[in-house]
């Protein structure tokens, strides 16, 4: 059994009895956060692209806490030039951590890091599949739609996957349905969909949508927590 826990936008924590992880951890400036970097409390930070409402805090809170940033290379290495502890991998790549194993997946979106006037590329963004206690969870980061999802429900039995539906910047509703198929999953739970309002959907409806495929949907609301 795992506790999954949203705190807004793309961040979520899952833990197991004794270890806790954090994906894409934007806290300050998150509209909908429910708790600031200095409330975390985790074993490793989990980066899927530079986007600032995904790296977020993950650098102070690596250093505060000294615990490593898990991300794609070029990210994890900008991550270092603050001093952060980082585990580097790639798309495809696994590795057991003591908390549990991660591989990173594919995404197609973007990955650089915006600052004033300076836009730095920090790689390809990618997605986790993470297994904690023999429970696996497909975290998709920032994507789109892409038809080798069926490959990853394929190779792994998924417990949850937890899918952007946002539409504009990353799948919709309506992708995220086909996905939610291809991955097959006992649990969907949806992210990425209210923080702005271009990304605004009613996920509600997009619940209800995969009810009618026989698919279960779990909302997590900012500050949430369920067993799955
Ligand atoms: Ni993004
Ligand atoms: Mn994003």
């Amino acid at each position: 059994m795992l506790r999954l826990k949203a705190l807004g936008h793309a961040c979520f924590m899952l833990s197991a009895e004794k270890y806790s992880v954090i994906f894409d951890p934007w806290l300050q400036d998150n509209p909908e956060a429910v708790c600031g970097p200095g409330d975390v409390e985790v074993d490793a930070i989990l980066v899927s692209h530079g986007h600032s409402d995904h790296l977020g805090d993950a650098i102070p809170i690596s250093l505060r806490l000294g615990v490593p940033i898990i991300a794609p290379y070029e990210l994890a290495m900008y991550c270092a030039r603050f001093g952060c502890e980082t585990a580097p991998m790639h798309i495809g790549g696994g590795r057991q951590f003591e908390f549990g194993h991660v591989k990173l997946t594919q995404a197609f979106h973007g990955s650089a890091i915006v600052n004033d006037d300076r836009i730095e590329y920090t790689g390809m963004p990618c997605g986790f599949v993470v297994t904690m206690n023999g429970t696996a969870v497909y975290y998709a980061g920032d994507t789109g739609l892409f038809s080798d999802m069926k490959l990853i429900g394929e190779l792994n039995d998924l417990r949850v996957a937890i899918l952007p539906i946002g539409d504009n910047f990353t799948m919709g509703p309506r992708d995220a349905l086909v996905a939610a198929e291809m991955l097959k999953p006992d649990l969907v739970v949806p992210m990425h969909y209210s923080a702005f309002e271009v990304i605004r959907q009613d996920v509600n409806r997009f619940a209800q949508e995969l009810r009618e495929r026989s698919l279960d949907c779990l909302i997590l609301r900012p500050g949430q927590e369920e067993e799955v």
